[in-house]
C-alpha cells in the first residue's frame, strides 16, 4: 500500500451551500480524443484539470498534436485531422485511468503507426481483452500480457475492417472503443449493446458532423467523413455530485445546491436511486449545452429506506455504487444490490473493498459475487482502506457525516484522478474533513 495522503473526517455535521463540482471526465476524455483528430480549433471549457483526463491529454500531445492549457478549464485543441497523428516517441503512459487506455487502444489500432500503452498497477491488473478480442475481429494487432493485460502493444494497420459485435456486457468504453476503431475500417461498425450506457462519444460525434446511426441498442458508424472542431463546455461531473447528492441526504440539516451538472440521462441512476430511497432531490433549470443536458441540482437531508436497485438501473450508476452503499448503510432497512458484477473490476474489487471498509465501520454489509446486502444503522469511526481507489477514498469521507468517531481513510492519493478539489469544496459546504501526507 502507498500511504501518501490520509483523509480524516470528524463525524458528524451538515452540508450547506451552493458549489460547482469539476468537469466530467468521461466529456473530458472525448474532448481531447475527438479534438485532437478533428479539423480546426476545438476549445474547450470546463475540463477536468485532474490526473486520468491530462493522461488523455499528454498522449495526444506526445502524438503530434499541439495542445494549450488547460488553464482554469479551457483548452485549446488544434486538430489534426483523421490522419494526422504522428507516431509517439516513447511509451504511452495512463496512469489509473482506464477509459484512456480502452478508448485509446480503438483510436491506435487504426493508425499507420506502431504503440505501447502503459499504465499504474491498478490499471495494468484490469481486464482489457474486452477491448482487444472486438479490435482483433476487426484485423487490428494488438498484443497483451498472457492475461489480457496492459501493457497493449498496438501494430498500426491501414487494413481495420468492420465489424457487427454484440457486447457482451454493458460498457461505455468498449463501445466508445469500436466507434473510435470504426472511425478507420473499412466498411460498416455496428456495435449493439446489452443495456443503455453512456453516449458521450456519440453525442460528440453527432456535434463534431460525423455521421452516425443509432437505432434502439445498436449504433453503426461507416469511415470516410470528417469531424469538424466544435467549441464543447463540459458539464459538472454527476459522479462527482453523487458525493454530495449522498452526504446532503445523510446529514442532518443539509441543504446544498450542485450547478451546471451533467444530467445525461445514461448517467442518471444515481438521482433514480437515491429518489427510490426517498431522497429529497430537485433538478432546476434544465437545459441543453453543446449536445449535452445539465441543471442545477437541490438537495436536502431525509431519511432514506432500504430497496432492492433495480438492475436496469446499474449501468446508469456504475460509478456511483461506493458512495451509494455509504447510502444503503443509513437508510432504514435492508438495500440489495444485484447484477453488478462490474464492480469487481473498476479501478479497486469495489464490492469487497466496500464492504471490508463497511464493516471495519460496523456496518452489516455482505458482499456478493455480484452485488451487496446492507442492512441500514449506525456507522461506527476506524480505519479504512481506499485501495487506491479515488471514489472509495470519497465515499468512505462522505460516510464521516453519519459516523460515532472518526474514520480515518488510508490511500488517498488517487482522489487526484478525478477530483482534487474534494477536500476544500466538501470542507467549504461542512464535512470536517483534513488530509495529511503519510
Ligand atoms: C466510462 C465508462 C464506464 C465508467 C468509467 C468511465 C467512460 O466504464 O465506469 O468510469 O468514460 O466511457 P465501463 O464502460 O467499463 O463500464
Amino acid at each position: 500500500m502507498s500511504d501518501t495522503i490520509i483523509f480524516t473526517v470528524r463525524p458528524g455535521g451538515s452540508l450547506r451551500g451552493e458549489i460547482r463540482v469539476p468537469g466530467d471526465k468521461s466529456i473530458s476524455h472525448r474532448s481531447i480524443m475527438l479534438g485532437s483528430i478533428a479539423e480546426g480549433i476545438t476549445r474547450v471549457t470546463g475540463f477536468l484539470e485532474a490526473e486520468d483526463a491530462l493522461a488523455t491529454l499528454k498522449a495526444f500531445r506526445a502524438m503530434g498534436v499541439e495542445i494549450e492549457g488547460p488553464d482554469e478549464g479551457n483548452v485549446t485543441i488544434h486538430g489534426v485531422g483523421l490522419n494526422g497523428l504522428k507516431a509517439p516517441e516513447t511509451l504511452l503512459y495512463l496512469g489509473n485511468s482506464g477509459t484512456s487506455m480502452r478508448l485509446l487502444s480503438g483510436l491506435l489500432a487504426g493508425q499507420t503507426f506502431d504503440s505501447v500503452l502503459t499504465g499504474d498497477e491498478s490499471l495494468s491488473k484490469r481486464p482489457m481483452r474486452r477491448v482487444t478480442l472486438p479490435l482483433a475481429e476487426m484485423s487490428a494487432q494488438i498484443v497483451t500480457e498472457d492475461d489480457g493485460t496492459a501493457p497493449l502493444a498496438i501494430a498500426g494497420t491501414s487494413a481495420l475492417t468492420g465489424i457487427h459485435y454484440e457486447m457482451p456486457i454493458a460498457s461505455a468504453q468498449v463501445k466508445s472503443c469500436l466507434l473510435l476503431a470504426g472511425l478507420y475500417a473499412k466498411g460498416e461498425t455496428t456495435i449493439t449493446e446489452p443495456a443503455p450506457t453512456r453516449d458521450h462519444t456519440e453525442r460528440m460525434l453527432e456535434g463534431c458532423g460525423y455521421p452516425i446511426e443509432r437505432v434502439g441498442n445498436k449504433v453503426s458508424i461507416t469511415s470516410g467523413h470528417r469531424l469538424n472542431a466544435v467549441d464543447i463546455d463540459v458539464p459538472s461531473d454527476i459522479s462527482s455530485a453523487a458525493f454530495f447528492l449522498v452526504g446532503a441526504s445523510i446529514a442532518a440539516n443539509s441543504s446544498v445546491r450542485l450547478n451546471h451538472v451533467g444530467i445525461n440521462e445514461t448517467r442518471t441512476g444515481i438521482i433514480e436511486i437515491l429518489k427510490l430511497m426517498g431522497a429529497d432531490i430537485t433538478l432546476i433549470n434544465e437545459r441543453e449545452v453543446g449536445g449535452e443536458w445539465v441543471a442545477d441540482i437541490q438537495v436536502n437531508s431525509s431519511q432514506l429506506k432500504g430497496i432492492e436497485i433495480p438492475e436496469h438501473l446499474v449501468p446508469l450508476a456504475i460509478d456511483e455504487f461506493p458512495v451509494l452503499f455509504v447510502a444503503a448503510a443509513c437508510a432504514e432497512g435492508v438495500t440489495v444490490l444485484t447484477g453488478a458484477e462490474e464492480l469487481r473490476v473498476k479501478e479497486s474489487d469495489r464490492i469487497q473493498v466496500m464492504a471490508d471498509g463497511l464493516q471495519q465501520l460496523k456496518v452489516k454489509a455482505e458482499p456478493t459475487p455480484d452485488g451487496m446486502i446492507i442492512r441500514g444503522g449506525e456507522i461506527e469511526g476506524g480505519e479504512v482502506i481506499s485501495h487506491g481507489d479515488h471514489r472509495i477514498a470519497m465515499a468512505f469521507a462522505i460516510a464521516g457525516l453519519r459516523s460515532k468517531a472518526p474514520i480515518v481513510i488510508h490511500d488517498c492519493e488517487n482522489v487526484n484522478t478525478s477530483f482534487p478539489e474534494f477536500v476544500s469544496l466538501a470542507g467549504g459546504l461542512g464535512l470536517d474533513i483534513s488530509q495529511t501526507n503519510g
